[in-house]
């Protein structure tokens, strides 16, 4: 595995490596999980050659959030990636992907405000700038992300869409412990009680699931469901419960033709979301089905 640091360097590297073929991208800030490695898995069955990016981008970060302390694991994630064969690595500093006096952003607004949007104001300017300068950098046919994102996911087809990139965004379903909380590099900074806690998220969406396996479909009652297991909760701050439309993030009354069902909470001083898809029931990674299991975990 090649591992490139200049914005130049890459530029050329991706030329080549797309005579091979399609180019997969795997945007990351590192600290790399089960999660990122089978996007990257998805990338190499679906294109030639696949290109991992690791920049834990400052602008994503609003003052007093977690930048400074975000795991960084280079060493390891390399070793990762290697094992994996990927292709080719970027891994430039802060002032490679942000020359001094940089002023240009992308905003995008509306879809860019709600959820995690709404929360961390400006978050996703961050993400949608410096996924816009890693597309123009790599120029990838297909860029894979996770689900659990739900909303950067609406956020980066919207400006995929409306700033022409060629380019094809694979979501990606959930990875999930055996227990079922959902992967995350900032689930290490859970304490061992909290770890036990952050199981909240999970359990609520599961009981979400059961209603609607039930053929429940008012948002109401499934929102009042949802908000019933935070009820009281030590130690568990809900920062949001919405069911809304995966697209647009507007919410929905009714979950008949799809919605997205996603939740964040604090537990303790960490921030964690989750989130199900109502028109990918029944929901192979949610449900703890063994052929799941055995694939995720082989
Ligand atoms: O999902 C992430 O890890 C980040 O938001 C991304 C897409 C790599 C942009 O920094």
């Amino acid at each position: 595995m090649r591992i490139l640091t200049t914005v130049r360097e890459m530029q050329l590297a991706c030329r080549n490596l797309k005579r091979k073929g399609t180019l997969g991208m795997v945007p990351t800030m590192g600290a790399l999980h089960e999660g990122h490695l089978s996007l990257v898995r998805r990338a190499q069955g679906e294109c030639d050659a696949v290109v991992v990016s690791i920049f834990v981008n400052p602008t994503q970060f609003a003052a007093g959030e977690d930048y400074e302390t975000y795991p960084r694991t280079f060493d390891d994630d390399c070793a990762k990636l290697e094992a994996a064969g990927v292709d080719l690595l970027f891994a430039p500093g802060p002032d490679e992907m942000y020359s001094p006096g940089s002023t240009t952003f992308v905003e995008v607004p509306g879809i860019g405000d709600r959820l995690d949007g709404a929360s961390r104001p400006g978050h996703f300017c961050g993400v949608a700038t410096v996924v816009a300068k890693l597309f123009n950098i790599v120029s990838p046919q297909r860029a894979y992300f996770g689900q659990k994102d739900a909303a950067q996911i609406a956020v980066l087809r919207a400006m995929i869409r409306d700033l022409d990139f060629p380019i094809e965004l694979v979501a990606c379903p959930i990875v999930r412990e055996p227990d079922g909380l959902a992967m995350s590099s900032r689930n290490r900074y859970l304490s061992p009680q909290n770890r036990g806690r952050a199981l909240i998220l999970h359990q609520a969406l599961q009981t979400v699931c059961q209603l609607l396996e039930s053929g429940e479909t008012r948002s109401n009652v499934l929102q009042r469901a949802l908000l019933s297991v935070f009820a009281g909760q030590e130690d568990i701050r809900l920062d949001y419960a919405a069911i809304v439309d995966p697209y647009t993030l507007l919410p929905v009354a009714d979950t008949a033709r799809g919605a997205l069902i996603a939740v964040a909470a604090w537990v303790g001083s960490t921030r964690l979301i989750d989130n199900i898809l109502t028109e990918n029931l029944p929901i192979e990674n949610l449900n703890l089905q063994q052929g799941w299991m055995e694939e995720t975990h082989a």
